[in-house]
């Protein structure tokens, strides 16, 4: 059975190609789809040069794939497009099963970033293609900055009020994701990827104050005082709009659902928010 990842180049492609190997997929039936012949050197695995734009380079670096592990784009706003070509392109080439990696809840959330996945996920279960979809929650890792901020300032500044956000780190979702690739029975199944635990932010300040060493506060904020603060920085009104709104959705428990799917997946908890913390 061959495997080709799309985003190869990327922090999660990357890793799930590691998690094929490691789970015994050899590596002439792993194929590294990426943009740039560049950043694929010194893969351990057979490469492709193909972006999201070119359907033809795409049929080719899927001919002769069984699966194809969809890493959902990084151009926000072009991914419906982007991932249109990578499932004509599968079908084209005669892949059997797309495993796509979508945002959680995606057919219902208002969570912003999530249409895209939503369009997605339409388009593969439209496609006759077999798929499976993990929806991935919040990636511990996004909070690098957060974590930055919080060691010069001491405050962490959300309108998240006491919102929950059940995440886990990138490694956890590559490795769900190589084991639903490289495992049996998950045609036409949705996974609601996450870590075991939901943190508010009261308690995720509390775990960057342990893991720096230094007191750290959350400052809880309402969207109009988050919005005016943030402005008042001198972030642009996108960016305000942005923030405070994924703010707005993890307030409204978009991300709170915390799941069994991941760690039944890979067989192990998934990694303590306060370990992840401490490798950023
Ligand atoms: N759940 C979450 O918290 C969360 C957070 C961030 C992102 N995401 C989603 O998860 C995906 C994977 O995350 P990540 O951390 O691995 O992101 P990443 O490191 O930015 O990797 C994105 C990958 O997509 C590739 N790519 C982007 N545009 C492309 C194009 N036009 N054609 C071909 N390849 C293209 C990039 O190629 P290059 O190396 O050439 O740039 C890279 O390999 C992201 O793309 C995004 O959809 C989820």
């Amino acid at each position: 059975m061959t495997i080709a990842v799309t985003g190869a180049t990327g922090q999660l492609g990357r890793l799930i190609v590691e998690d094929l190997i490691e789970a015994g997929v050899a590596p002439d039936q792993i194929v590294a789809v990426g943009r740039s012949a560049e950043r694929l050197a010194g893969l351990p695995v057979r490469t492709a040069v193909a972006s999201y734009e070119d359907v033809a380079a795409l049929t080719a670096a899927f001919e002769g794939v069984d699966t194809l592990v969809l890493v959902s784009g990084s151009e926000v706003g072009q991914r419906v497009p982007q991932h249109t070509n990578a499932i004509e392109a599968a079908k084209a080439a005669g892949v059997t099963r797309v495993v796509y990696t979508s945002a959680p809840h995606a057919d219902t959330s208002d969570l912003l970033l999530v249409p895209e996945h939503r369009a997605t996920e339409e388009l593969l279960r439209a496609s006759g293609l077999a798929w499976t979809i993990v929806r991935n929650n919040w990636y511990t890792e996004n909070y690098a900055q957060t974590v930055a901020q919080a060691r010069e300032t001491g405050v962490i500044l959300t309108s998240t009020g006491t919102g929950r956000v059940a995440s886990a780190s990138r490694a956890d979702y590559a490795a769900g994701a190589a084991a639903v690739a490289a495992g049996e029975g998950h045609e036409g199944r949705v996974y609601e990827l996450t870590g075991d635990v939901a943190w508010t932010f009261d308690e995720f300040a509390a775990a960057v104050a342990e893991v720096l060493g230094t007191p750290v506060v959350h400052q809880a904020v309402s969207a109009d005082e988050h919005a005016e603060i943030l402005g008042g920085a001198g972030l642009d009104e996108g960016t305000v709009g942005f923030v405070v709104g994924l703010d707005q959705g993890i307030a409204r428990g978009d991300l709170a659902d915390a799941t069994a799917d991941l760690r039944t997946l890979i067989g192990r908890p998934t990694t303590p928010l306060a370990e992840t913390l401490r490798t950023l």
